[in-house]
């Protein structure tokens, strides 16, 4: 019944080039692994990249990116970045990862200059760093510009039943020219249930604030109980397995909340209220 294995077809080769080919091959698997590409694509990235040279157990240039992207950049000589060596002192004042983390804000209202699709796409391949049970990628952004606004205002519409004078339109997407939908894009997995996948997707949004944040830009995640009505999901082209997880409005930040955010003391919470023992 089963598929006869013959194991004699299987055995490794002595042959002492073929040796070497396969440690290398180990090695830039390994580097892979090193700059976060666990998972059984590292093996496919260690192929892709056979032109590029191992050193040290860690590879420079792993990828496509140019060498001042950063991409796993944190296990190459002269990174940027903190020295992993050690954990430093906690300091929420003085890192600027950690103060920028304490100091976010949504912005509700957003100017009219937005991040520009490079601006984007450098975002996206920085949040794409977020944990991810199997390296299953589950979300997506659908990127909303223009009269695709106006198209989600009359998906919501639909979905609550309004009907408009005709020349008058739901204003609510107008509020920043730019909005990126979440799609938390579940499949089935025999390891990562279904609510482990939208956690990640839910990562993959706040990750996207923080960046965004980080870089100066003004951002507000909405969503509310239309957001996966039909004509809503209908409109975001989702298939049955996937969930809109909101849009982010995204702008330029307004001078006066600029300057109201430099002098703004909002109190962190006490800790313990988020922490217990079993
Ligand atoms: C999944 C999700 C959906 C949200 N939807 C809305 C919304 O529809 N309307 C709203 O006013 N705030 C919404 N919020 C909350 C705001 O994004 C924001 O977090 C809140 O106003 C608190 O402001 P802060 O982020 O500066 O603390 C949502 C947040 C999350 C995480």
């Amino acid at each position: 019944m089963g598929k006869h294995k013959d194991k004699g077809s299987k055995r490794k080769s002595d042959c002492p080039k073929e040796k070497a080919a396969r440690k290398l091959a180990k090695e830039r698997a390994r580097a892979h692994f090193l700059d976060g590409e666990s998972g059984t694509w590292a093996k496919k990235l260690a192929a892709e990249s056979e032109s590029t040279t191992v050193h040290g157990g860690a590879e420079a240039g792993a990828t496509d990116t140019a060498p001042d992207q950063g991409h796993g950049s944190a296990t190459s000589a002269g990174s940027r970045g903190p020295d992993y060596s050690t954990p430093t002192a906690i300091d929420i004042a003085a890192d600027p990862v950690l103060s920028a983390i304490a100091a976010r804000r949504s912005i509700s209202k957003v100017e009219s200059l937005t991040p520009n699709d490079a601006d984007l796409r450098e975002i996206i391949r920085t949040i794409s760093s977020v944990a991810d049970h199997k390296g299953l990628r589950p979300w997506r952004f659908l990127i909303i510009r223009g009269d695709d606004r106006i198209r989600l205002g009359e998906a919501f519409d639909e979905a609550a039943g309004v009907t408009r004078k005709p020349g008058e339109i739901n204003e609510k997407p107008l509020r920043a020219e730019l909005i990126l939908a979440l799609v938390s894009s579940s499949s089935d997995h025999p390891k990562v249930p279904d609510w482990e996948q939208h956690a990640v997707a839910a990562g993959a949004g706040h990750l996207l604030e923080l960046a965004l944040w980080q870089a100066g830009w003004g951002v507000m995640w909405r969503s509310g109980n239309l957001t996966n009505e039909p004509s809503v999901r209908r409109l975001h082209r989702l298939e049955a397995n996937e969930l809109l997880m909101g849009w982010f409005y995204i702008g330029a930040i307004p001078d006066r909340y600029r300057q109201r955010l430099q002098t703004s003391t909002r109190p962190l919470p006490e800790p313990e209220q988020f922490l217990d023992t079993l």
